[in-house]
């Protein structure tokens, strides 16, 4: 009784341990790719079922209806973002389909932000409220998620404009309860509710960063996934691949809609979680150690 008892037990135990292990091993797999189901980036009437061929109708709240007669380039891919000919070339960018936003964005602001009151850390005038703008990839972001652009305004081959699926709409709404990617002005996510992006991030910077901090060394991001852009600048994509989520893709905070903790996240490593995918892309920059963390002076009061 007993050895089937234990019998029975390691059999289901290692069942149990097999379940799991092959679970973690498959959230811990990049999310879709851009042409598949359930990557928020596919904007398309239809999507392949992940890894494999088949065509089934797309699920996400953003995207085209579906009309092959009457919408075409709705049952494309890439042509939300991309064409192969007659693209917007402004500042070497990426063959892309879209207009940039016409919106004015405020740069991320806090008075002791040492990218903008260290001399030593600042390109001049790089973060002057006056003179900053988003620029480099941040401006491709931003021409859908500027919560005003239409999704299917793109440049070529969408003839009077992709029509999209009434159920998302147009444009990616700035109600929290709807969706969370809106960067509209009005919703000061810019200013304040995501990190800082178009800045020259060198070693000066750094250096003023993590002194006096216990931070032995400042190197530049030593991650190769964690990318600067030719101009040396900190952008979206420093952070996010906009392709494909690399890390766990399932992994997300109980919000509604849920919040993903590493959202097309650049960085993946073996069986690492999203939290832990998410903090290693930090500490490339932010390589902080936990006495010292938030030692230091006082903060000025918000401008
Ligand atoms: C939601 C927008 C979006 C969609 C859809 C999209 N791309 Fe991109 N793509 C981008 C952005 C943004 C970049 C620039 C990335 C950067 O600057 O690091 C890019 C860059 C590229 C590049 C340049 C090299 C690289 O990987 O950075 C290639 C090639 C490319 N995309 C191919 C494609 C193809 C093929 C498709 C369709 C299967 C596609 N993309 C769909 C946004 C998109
Ligand atoms: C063609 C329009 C378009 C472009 C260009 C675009 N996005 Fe998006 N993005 C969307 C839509 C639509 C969603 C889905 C929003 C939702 O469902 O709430 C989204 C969602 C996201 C998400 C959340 C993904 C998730 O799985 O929860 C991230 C992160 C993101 N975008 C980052 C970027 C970055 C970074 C860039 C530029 C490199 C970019 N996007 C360019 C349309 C776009
Ligand atoms: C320092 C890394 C970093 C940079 C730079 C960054 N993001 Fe994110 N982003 C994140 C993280 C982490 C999340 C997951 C939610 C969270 O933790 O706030 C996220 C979430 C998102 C989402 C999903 C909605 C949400 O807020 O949860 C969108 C859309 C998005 N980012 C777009 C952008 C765009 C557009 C830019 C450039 C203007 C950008 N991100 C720059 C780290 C970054
Ligand atoms: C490529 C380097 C780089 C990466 C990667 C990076 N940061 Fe930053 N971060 C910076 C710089 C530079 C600043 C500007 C700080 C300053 O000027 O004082 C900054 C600012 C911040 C601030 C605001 C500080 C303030 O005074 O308002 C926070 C918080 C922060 N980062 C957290 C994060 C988190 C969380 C991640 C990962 C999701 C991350 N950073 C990834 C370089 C980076």
């Amino acid at each position: 009784m007993n050895i089937v008892y234990r019998f029975l037990k390691t059999v289901v135990c290692s069942a149990c341990y097999l379940v799991v292990s092959v679970y973690m091993a498959y959230a811990a797999a990049p999310g879709p790719k851009v042409s598949e189901l359930g990557n928020k980036h596919n904007l398309s009437a239809l999507a392949r079922q992940v890894g494999t061929t088949t065509l089934v109708p797309n699920t996400n709240l953003y995207r085209a209806t579906n009309d092959a007669t009457n919408n075409p380039a709705g049952q494309q891919v890439c042509i939300f973002c991309h064409t192969p000919h007659n693209a917007n070339v402004e500042g070497g960018a990426p063959l892309w389909n879209r207009a940039f936003s016409t919106e004015t964005f405020s740069r991320y602001s806090s008075s002791t932000l040492q990218i903008r009151v260290n001399s030593a850390a600042r390109t001049p005038a790089q973060y002057d409220s006056s003179t900053w703008k988003p620029d480099g990839s941040t401006k491709l972001c931003l021409s859908c998620h500027d919560g005003v652009s239409s999704l299917g305004a793109v440049l070529r081959g969408g003839g009077s404009g992709i029509a999209m699926n009434p159920a998302g709409g147009n444009v990616i709404s700035s109600d929290t309860a709807i969706s969370f990617a809106s960067f509209k002005p009005s919703t000061n996510k810019m200013k304040r509710g995501h990190h800082p992006v178009s800045f020259v991030y060198n070693s000066a910077v750094a250096a003023a960063i993590n002194t006096g901090k216990g931070v032995a060394s400042y190197a530049l991001p030593a991650l190769a996934e964690v990318k600067l852009d030719r101009n040396s600048k900190m952008q979206c994509t420093t952070c996010h691949d906009p392709h494909q989520n690399q890390s766990d893709d399932t992994d997300a905070y109980a919000t509604t809609p849920p919040r993903k903790k590493a959202p097309f996240w650049v960085y993946h490593n073996g069986s690492n979680t999203a939290s832990a995918d998410h903090d290693a892309v930090c500490t490339t920059c932010h390589p902080l150690t936990s006495p010292e963390i938030g030692v230091g002076p006082a903060p000025a009061p918000w401008p």
